[in-house]
């Protein structure tokens, strides 16, 4: 588990050693104009090639195939995701977020991650999916077992166990979604997985395979970096009153807010590439086959590409950060989990003004998506 704040990290790696071979991990890249230029050359960086490290026996759809067949499936798949579609949810995203604080009662503390960050965008997709809520262990389960297979297993990485683990969640997501797609076919409902069986692409269908390879990258893209942009967030808010205080006082600031907060605390640090070639970046010589890690956190807190970089700041008229990826593998989820985070902010600084990590307790953050590992959280009042 890593630090809460590594944005001094990130500054040291920039100043020191923008790009850096790391024995073991590949070659880490830091600075803002490196970062961009890695994700927006995919022939020399491939996704493609960094296929299969999540149990899966198939490229995740679109994450890990390049271009030029990438662009088949973003053409059928945007749409889907536009922020006027996205918009549609609001309702009942904020009906969500509304249960999840009902449930909270009386209590004075509640473990934030397990109460809120954690079942929010997971029910979020079963919504999405026209799926019933009652199935929110099940694919929480499916999800763990691919995201945290060694805590799953109760096993450290690199156990055997623990492949073994992800090996089997892998083929249990495959027969879930199998399974639900033979109880829809030939069944028309408004919901994602009907549109994908009736959907082209360039006058193809998509296959029942890419159908299962889209669903399987939803659920490891699309839930935990909700999750871990909320405890991200809340950690933050919780950690400067003055700031929240600015929410409760003026709501319309939340969608700064959460553009900032995911600048500064950049929920996926990290993105994984291979390179295709020997190719140069930053002068740096680096061979065909060597992992790239694109940090996107340490690009976003560079100050030679944003002024006042190292400061939190809600009034930045333009901001440009990559929490979301940049190039051709963009997030596709992004309105989507603007949406989620909007909504989940607004609502609850409404309900609940006041709250703090519990005295004494230092929150521990994973690395790469950064969640946290628990988050005793203590309420305060009024609420409502
Ligand atoms: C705040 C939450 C989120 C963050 C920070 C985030 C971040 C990212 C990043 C950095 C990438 C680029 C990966 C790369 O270049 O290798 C990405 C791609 C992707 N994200 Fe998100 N994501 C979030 C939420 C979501 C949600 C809710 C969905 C649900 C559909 C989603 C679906 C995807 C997909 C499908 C891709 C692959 C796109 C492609 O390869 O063309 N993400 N996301």
């Amino acid at each position: 588990m890593g630090g809460r704040h590594p944005q001094a990290t990130y500054g040291l790696l920039r100043d020191t050693s923008p790009v850096m071979r790391v024995d073991g991990v590949g070659v880490l890249v830091s600075s803002w104009a490196l970062v961009d230029e890695a994700l927006h050359h995919p022939d020399a960086f491939s996704s493609a090639l960094h296929t299969g490290r999540l149990g899966n026996h198939r490229p995740l759809i679109p994450l890990e195939v390049d271009p030029p067949d990438h662009r088949k499936f973003r053409r059928i798949l945007d749409p889907l995701f536009s922020p006027q579609r996205m918009k549609l949810l609001e309702a009942s995203v904020a009906q969500l977020v509304n249960d999840l604080i009902d449930d909270f009662g009386d209590d004075d503390e509640i473990d934030f991650t397990q109460q809120f960050s954690v079942p929010f965008p997971s029910q979020v997709f079963l919504t999405m999916l026209g799926l019933p809520m009652d199935e929110l262990p099940t694919v929480l389960a499916l999800k763990d077992g691919i995201i945290r297979p060694d805590a799953v297993a109760g096993k450290p990485l690199g156990h055997p166990d623990v492949a073994a683990r992800q090996t089997a969640t892998a083929q249990a997501i495959y027969d879930y979604f199998t399974n639900i797609l033979d109880e829809r076919q030939g069944e028309r409902r408004d919901d994602l997985l009907s549109y994908f069986l009736e959907a082209e692409v360039e006058g193809d269908r998509l296959t029942r395979e890419d159908i299962l390879d889209i669903c399987f990258l939803f659920l490891v893209a699309g839930l935990d970096t909700v999750s871990a942009s909320l405890d991200c967030f809340f950690a933050y808010l919780a950690e400067h009153p003055e700031r929240r205080l600015e929410i409760v006082k003026d709501p319309s600031v939340v969608p700064a807010v959460v553009e900032e907060l995911l600048r500064w605390e950049s929920p996926v640090a990290a993105v994984g590439r291979v390179a295709a070639r020997d190719t140069e970046l930053g002068g740096c010589l680096i061979r065909a086959g060597e992992n790239v890690m694109p940090m996107l956190g340490a690009a976003n807190t560079d100050d030679t590409h944003l002024a006042d970089a190292t400061t939190v700041r809600w009034d930045r008229r333009v901001n440009r950060h990559l929490a979301f990826g940049g190039g051709v593998h963009r997030c596709l989820g992004s309105h989507l989990a603007r949406l989620e985070l909007r909504v989940a902010l607004k609502l609850w600084h409404e309900r609940i003004p006041d709250y703090q990590i519990r005295p004494g307790v230092e929150l521990m953050f994973s690395n790469g998506v950064r969640a946290a590992e628990s988050f005793p959280m203590v309420l305060g009042s009024p609420r409502r």
